[in-house]
């Protein structure tokens, strides 16, 4: 493989809304992003993806778009962007936009076009079809509970919508929308943007009436026109969000000869807590074991025939440190650790927003509480369905989008420095410790942990190209090796609340600690004792 500037980038995720205001209207902006470039440069990574900050009427804040060539008033201007890209560039961060593209807001003008009349020149812009026996065409759902069909009266017909029914979806078997889609892309990548995250891109090829939605036949065949026709004259980062990719099709998107995307987001480790075959809301523990062997099963499988992207969290998940590790007594140390663990292996690894300083999920107890279109609705559907409140609230607290949307810390006063008004979605109150002022005074806070974690994949080829090896270990022990021309690291982590003892007397004794979260300074693995959430990588 041909280096890439991605293949040794670390990317930090901003959820715009929740970043920063400028404006004290409680709900973050451009501006406060333009002014928080000098922290992002501080941590030292190399990029940002930016979720959307295009006009939309904020059914799904911002991933329901009217306008993709307009900036969301809320947030700011054209010109706030482009001096975002420009500010941006001058500390060598690039700006990677949230593509969403399998749908629109049903406010943009396509739609508002489109459900006027079956003979409007937009209508095949969109999904629609004829009722059956007087009722939705098939049985698809929306991810945000109910049907996927939205009936028109007017028209009697119904629209398909993966998402909300303020999201219909796009017919990507219509040329011309691929052509508008095509157009809009080259609108950003000439302004000089870094590349694009695109939203659900898995279910662009779908075949509504085979009840078909992800991995559709001609997917692929869009996405290779997709770069053809825009950014593969471009030296960009591409990264699609594929809920249902195996390791298999995810080297159909990322293998370099194919020319699609550069790498793709895979939720496999991330469904790990959820009862089989059933919904995110159904909890399971997790298993260490489990997460051990998916891992490991991606860092092996691509080979040089795509790339990872490494993650534990976005604006859709919860809080790693509250889901998996503990936000109490070992914030700290098992904050650290989920970042050791995971900025070692080989892949492209994103870090969003608070995770550098350890943010927690605040839990709610009412359903008023909650803003995310998700949560609610499923509330409603479970509630009517027979579920307990307790219930249903306890799986949105475990779950929910929210817990991870909760505005930055910056500092400990009222509002966190997040506003001076009142903020759209509350402040977790751990804001008094839990904020990047502490951070930043603290030399052995998470926030150094993760800059030293991204210094050391810039100055370590081991890092990047180095083969991915997993120690067999006691279950709630995750080790891993990485070879590369004749050298090797071990990373080890110890997953829980409790010591573990290692005893593995063929990795000898080491003095060439490379990060720890106990500042320790040499291991002896014939007899090696771990801390709670221990996390450190060695050379041996
Ligand atoms: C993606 C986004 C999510 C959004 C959905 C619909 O999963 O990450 O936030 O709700 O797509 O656009
Ligand atoms: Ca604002």
């Amino acid at each position: 493989m041909k280096q890439k500037w991605w293949q040794t980038a670390v990317i930090y995720q901003i959820y715009p809304r929740s970043f920063q205001d400028s404006n004290g209207d409680g709900i973050g902006d451009l501006r406060g992003i333009i002014n928080r470039l000098d922290y992002l440069q501080e941590l030292g990574i190399t990029a940002i993806w930016l979720s959307p900050v295009y006009q939309s009427p904020n059914d799904d804040n911002g991933y329901d778009i009217s306008d993709y060539q307009a900036i969301m008033p809320e947030f700011g201007t054209m010109e706030d962007m482009d001096e975002l890209i420009e500010q941006a560039g001058q500390r060598d961060i690039k700006i990677i936009m949230d593509l969403v593209v399998n749908h629109t807001s049903d406010e943009h003008k396509w739609f508002i076009e489109s459900r006027k009349s079956k003979d409007n020149p937009y209508r095949d812009y969109y999904i629609w079809r004829d009722p059956l026996n007087n009722d939705v065409p098939n049985s698809l759902r929306s991810a945000f509970s109910g049907s996927a069909w939205e009936y028109d009266a007017e028209s009697n017909q119904y629209y398909l919508h993966l998402f909300s029914k303020k999201q219909p979806d796009l017919n990507w078997e219509n040329e011309k929308v691929r052509q508008e889609v095509w157009d809009m892309m080259n609108f950003w990548l000439e302004k000089g943007v870094g590349g694009f995250r695109m939203d659900v891109i898995d279910l662009v090829g779908k075949i509504p009436d085979l009840g078909v939605t992800g991995n559709g036949p001609k997917l692929h065949d869009y996405l290779q026109e997709m770069n053809r026709e825009t950014f593969g004259k471009y030296d960009v980062l591409t990264v699609g969000e594929t809920w249902g990719a195996t390791p298999e099709i995810a080297k159909l998107y990322s293998d370099p000869k194919r020319n699609e995307l550069s790498m793709v987001f895979q939720f496999e480790h991330i469904g790990l807590d959820q009862q089989e075959g059933k919904e995110k809301w159904d909890l399971k523990p997790l298993d260490v074991n489990e997460l051990k062997q998916v891992l490991s099963k991606w860092q092996v499988s691509l080979g040089n025939e795509g790339w990872n992207s490494l993650f534990w969290n976005n604006h859709d998940c919860p809080r790693i440190v509250s889901r998996w590790g503990n936000d109490s007594a070992y914030r700290v140390e098992s904050a650290k650790m989920f970042a050791i663990l995971l900025h070692l292996m080989k892949g492209t690894p994103y870090i969003y927003q608070g995770e550098e300083i350890g943010m927690t999920n605040y839990p709610v107890t009412d359903i008023n509480e909650v803003q995310d279109i998700e949560s609610i609705n499923m509330y409603h559907e479970r509630f009517e369905s027979g579920y307990k409140h307790e219930e249903i609230i306890e799986s949105i607290n475990a779950k929910g989008r929210d817990n991870s949307r909760t505005p930055m810390q910056w500092d400990d006063s009222e509002q966190a420095g997040f506003t001076s008004g009142i903020p759209w979605l509350h402040v977790n109150p751990n804001h008094r410790e839990v904020n990047v002022t502490a951070s930043l005074a603290d030399p052995n806070s998470i926030f150094y942990c993760y800059k030293q974690l991204i210094q050391l994949r810039k100055a370590n080829p081991i890092l990047v190209w180095g083969d991915y090896e997993l120690v067999d270990t006691p279950a709630h022990v995750f080790m891993y090796l990485r070879h590369y021309q004749g050298q090797t690291w071990a990373i080890v982590a110890n997953f829980g609340p409790e010591k573990a003892t290692l005893n593995m007397p063929n990795f000898g004794q080491s003095q060439n600690i490379i990060i720890s979260n106990y500042g320790r300074e040499s291991v002896d693995f014939a007899n090696l004792l771990l801390n709670p959430y221990e996390a450190f990588a060695v050379e041996v």
